[in-house]
């Protein structure tokens, strides 16, 4: 186990209280961060008890063993070493993927759609908030997109969208909504960062869409979606996968789609071709 400077650690995400109502996804992500402090740029910035820039963010890119961008079911995080995966049924359904392979965001995921559920958002809303994320295991770069293709061919144009450009959002506040821009970006992608010009035109061309509140709820119960000690089970919402989710008879991964193998992928991530 690496040995990391707590009270530095802390500090840099905004004290104790902040870090205890960051969700299991965040912490992982900042600790994630905090654990590269290999360079003088990363140390320095510790302990001064700050976010990085985006130069000091790169500057650590040479002082990892994966890129950042890597699937989290890909790759142990902590240092340790990956865990043998349980079988799947011969007929796998989503819920099997979520209780099985797709478990490191998973609990995120839940959460998210069980904070839209109790707040009477619409049920495709809480679907999308069930899956947005659940690409995070095989890639994490460009996460939105990856998700919304795993699902297209199995959920509604709607459903899709929200998937697809919840995490382009996520960099733009909507005050109507109550969305500010997560404090833990300025951790993860630098203080100064600026999201790229092809984000910025997904933006503007989300933003007048007629389906733009779609993601924007998915964005909204996205980082609050974490309650210390609330654990939330798959079963729970198995109407509303039920309704929203074109499980094939064959099984996610031998239904002949166009996605079928990412969820093979998904699968049987030990494959070494
Ligand atoms: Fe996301
Ligand atoms: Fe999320």
């Amino acid at each position: 186990m690496i040995e990391i400077d707590r009270r530095a650690f802390f500090a840099c995400l905004g004290g104790t209280a902040a870090v205890a109502a960051m969700s299991a996804e965040a912490r992982a992500d900042a600790l994630e961060n905090f654990l590269v402090a290999g360079t003088a740029a990363a140390a320095a910035s510790a302990v001064q008890g700050r976010a990085p820039t985006v130069a000091e963010l790169e500057a650590q890119i040479p002082t990892r063993n994966y890129r950042r961008g890597v699937g989290n079911g890909m790759v142990a995080r902590d240092g340790g070493n990956v865990t043998l995966l349980a079988p799947l049924p011969a007929k796998p359904t989503l819920a099997d993927f979520i209780r099985l392979r797709l478990h490191s965001n998973a609990e995120h995921c839940l959460q998210s759609a069980r904070q839209a559920r109790l707040k009477n958002m619409d049920e495709d809303i809480v679907f999308a908030c069930l899956v947005h994320d659940l690409s995070l295991s095989l890639m994490r770069a460009e996460h939105g997109f990856w998700s919304a293709q795993m699902f297209e061919p199995y959920v509604s144009e709607k459903v899709t969208f929200a998937i697809r450009h919840h995490a382009t959002l996520r960099f733009f506040p909507d005050q109507e909504t109550g969305y500010e821009y997560p404090e833990l970006y300025r951790s993860m992608f630098g203080t100064d960062y600026v999201p790229p010009p092809h984000q910025q035109e997904e933006y503007r061309q989300v933003r007048r869409h007629r389906w733009y509140m779609a993601p924007r709820l998915v964005t909204v119960n996205d980082l609050y979606s974490f309650e210390p000690g609330v654990k939330v089970s798959v079963d729970e919402f198995e109407d509303v996968i039920g309704r929203h989710f074109r499980q094939p008879r064959e099984g996610l991964g031998f239904d002949g789609s166009p996605v079928a193998h990412i969820w093979r992928t998904a699968a049987n991530p030990d494959a070494p071709l």
